[in-house]
């Protein structure tokens, strides 16, 4: 069996205590997951460290759902106020890191070259980055989805070495799809995988993860594409059964 993952983006949503009382949730869901499926919580910054420790207590050491935080910075150090490094992300038992996701280019003026600075930065610490590119809807009705996506993961990813490569995940989140409800058509979002894992040598093998309006409704139309390997989720992560419910929908 393939393996799937399945990474919960919380964005700004949920507090320690909130995500401490989510994990105990969770995870009476998760054991009936089935054993493909790896599940990534993605909380905000200040509940990092509580709900880390709430996976390590509960889950012992054969941890099967994972910490991801949702930005870093590229410097492991520095005067640069407001940001975090990899290197405390990694304190916390952080081991996936989200990384040029639209609403942090979109928002936060996040660049290419950020987004291949923080890659970087990622994969020399140790954690595993999750690359997130899409176009808007402006750039899919010019016809022009292949050509940016693919220019996107270039930017991000062309300076790695295969062994780099094979640490990253790819996430393709058509902007028009994030919290919208307008999920993008399985088939329309496979071409895409498609062409990513062909625009340069050692992309073949890495997963990709489709993001933008996931479902447990729909998620089992995605993952029966052949090149997508999983969901990026936002608001359907936000309820603990609902994600579960969702990661067996992945399976
Ligand atoms: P959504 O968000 O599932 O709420 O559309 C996905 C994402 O932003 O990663």
């Amino acid at each position: 069996m393939r393996r799937r993952i399945c990474a919960g983006n919380w964005k700004m949503f949920k507090t320690a205590a909130e995500g401490v009382e989510y994990v105990e949730r969770f995870l009476e869901y998760a054991v009936s997951v089935p054993e493909n499926v790896e599940m990534i919580l993605c909380p905000p910054f200040t509940a990092l460290e509580a709900v880390g420790v709430a996976l390590r207590q509960s889950q012992g050491d054969d941890r099967r759902v994972k910490l991801g935080a949702q930005n870093m910075h590229w410097e492991t150090s520095g005067a640069y106020t407001g940001e975090v490094s990899a290197p405390m992300l990694l304190d916390l038992g952080v081991q996936y890191v989200i990384l040029g996701h639209s609403e942090r280019r979109r928002y936060f003026n996040e660049t290419d070259e950020a987004v291949r600075l923080k890659t970087q930065a990622a994969l020399n610490a140790g954690i595993t980055p999750i690359v997130a590119v899409g176009e808007s809807l402006e750039l899919r009705e010019d016809g022009k989805t292949q050509t940016h996506v693919v220019a996107q993961v270039l930017a991000a990813l062309g300076d790695l070495d295969t062994e780099q490569l094979q640490r990253v995940i790819v996430a393709y989140e058509p902007v028009w799809a994030i919290g919208t409800g307008k999920n993008c058509d399985p088939k329309e979002a496979n071409a895409v995988m498609r062409a990513i894992r062909g625009c340069m040598p050692g992309l073949q093998d890495v997963p990709i993860l489709y993001g933008g309006s996931v479902k447990p409704e729909n998620m089992a139309q995605y993952v029966s594409q052949p090149d997508i390997d999983g969901g990026l989720v936002g608001g359907a992560s936000l309820s603990p059964d609902g994600f579960a419910t969702l990661a067996k929908e992945a399976a």
